[in-house]
């Protein structure tokens, strides 16, 4: 379920590559896959999860990973309810045809289940982080409060095989879309980023861009999911941080750190290169945005139970998918 979208496009490859299995493959969009539709071990159906008659197609097979999400925090305020929807209402559906008919649910969930993170916290552990949530009116927490619920429904759920996977900021090729071309709205720091890079346009430092995040590589969360497949006994009933401690920096650093590849891509001094610009949270993103200001996970469960730990420095990752949107966008700008 959702095989179509960033995280879902870059498995739907490995799978092919890695393995000989069929995949049924449910989206709403197909445009990343293309390459993939002629298969002859790939369904494709365009549908998606508020279906009832799709969900009973999916159960039929003996493994659901559910990438299905709204997952971008420019639409966490005006569209809180379709939020909920999509991260609450359709999951459970899922996971409750799972439950009967044995399937292996593996759902996506979020880093931002931790909620409103300080500053000054410490790494954020799966089996025992406090949870801070900020308050109603604040409707950024709409989908933290969505995922999570989800999170404590298939745990709470007889006869559901489930694992739980939290993505920290994935980074990569086919990240959401270039505002006005492919998408409206806001898209997430990278994809923003890069936009204004290639529109010659100032980035935008939400709040002084003091916030940390730790950007994972696409090709790292993939890996974990192998390593996940490898070791199903170790990995039911689990949930799991999935991200890379060392590629940890503020949002001011990540921008410089984009204007500086983005230089080297092009050729250019960086100087020449597109500088930044402070603006407000709820100026930016509407009323009701709010922001966790460190997303620090603890990776030793995935390590010891998995034997996974993420490799690709910041670096890696974000030159590859800088390169990747300059040459897919090249006729947009
Ligand atoms: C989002 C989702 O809400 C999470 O669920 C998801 O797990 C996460 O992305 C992810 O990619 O893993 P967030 O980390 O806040 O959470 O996503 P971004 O929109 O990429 O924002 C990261 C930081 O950059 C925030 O502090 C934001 O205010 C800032 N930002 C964003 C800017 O300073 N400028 C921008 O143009 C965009």
């Amino acid at each position: 379920m959702g095989c179509g979208g960033f995280i879902g496009c870059h498995l739907l490859k490995a799978i092919f590559e890695r393995t000989s299995w069929r995949v049924f493959g449910v989206d709403l969009e197909s445009y990343r896959i293309q390459e993939h539709l002629a298969n002859d071990r790939f369904e494709f159906l365009c549908a998606d999860l508020a279906d009832a008659a799709v969900v009973e197609r999916i159960v039929r097979y003996p493994v659901v990973v559910n990438l299905a999400a709204i997952c971008t925090p420019g639409r966490y305020m005006a569209e809180a309810a379709e939020v909920i929807r999509s991260n609450y209402d359709h999951p459970r559906a899922l996971a409750d045809a799972c439950a009967k008919s044995g399937s292996w649910l593996i759902h996506f969930s979020t880093s931002e289940i931790y909620g409103k993170t300080a500053a000054d916290s410490s790494a954020l552990e799966e089996d025992s982080s406090e949870i801070v949530l900020g308050p109603v009116t604040a409707s950024r927490w709409s989908y933290a409060t969505a995922k999570l619920l989800t999170e404590r429904y298939m745990a709470g759920l007889a006869g559901l095989n489930w694992t739980v996977v939290r993505p920290f900021n994935f980074v990569g090729p086919f990240m959401d879309f270039m505002p006005g071309v492919d998408g409206e709205g806001i898209p997430r720091v990278l994809a923003n980023f890069s936009t204004a890079l290639v529109r010659g346009e100032s980035l935008k430092l939400v709040n002084g861009g003091v916030a940390k995040r730790c950007f994972t590589s696409v090709h790292d969360a993939v890996d974990f999911v192998f390593c996940l497949f490898a070791k199903a006994d170790k990995g039911v009933g689990q949930a799991f941080n999935v991200g890379n401690v060392d590629n940890e920096v503020s949002i001011a650093e990540l921008a410089g750190l984009m204007r500086s590849v983005f230089a080297s891509v092009k050729g250019k001094p960086e100087n020449d290169v597109p500088g930044v610009e402070v603006v407000s949270g709820e100026d930016y993103y509407g009323k009701g945005y709010d922001d966790s200001l460190r997303r620090l996970p603890s990776v030793a469960k995935a390590e010891n139970l998995l034997g996974f730990m993420a490799k690709i420095p910041l670096k890696e990752a974000i030159e590859e998918s800088l390169r990747w949107f300059v040459g897919h966008y090249v006729d947009a700008c």
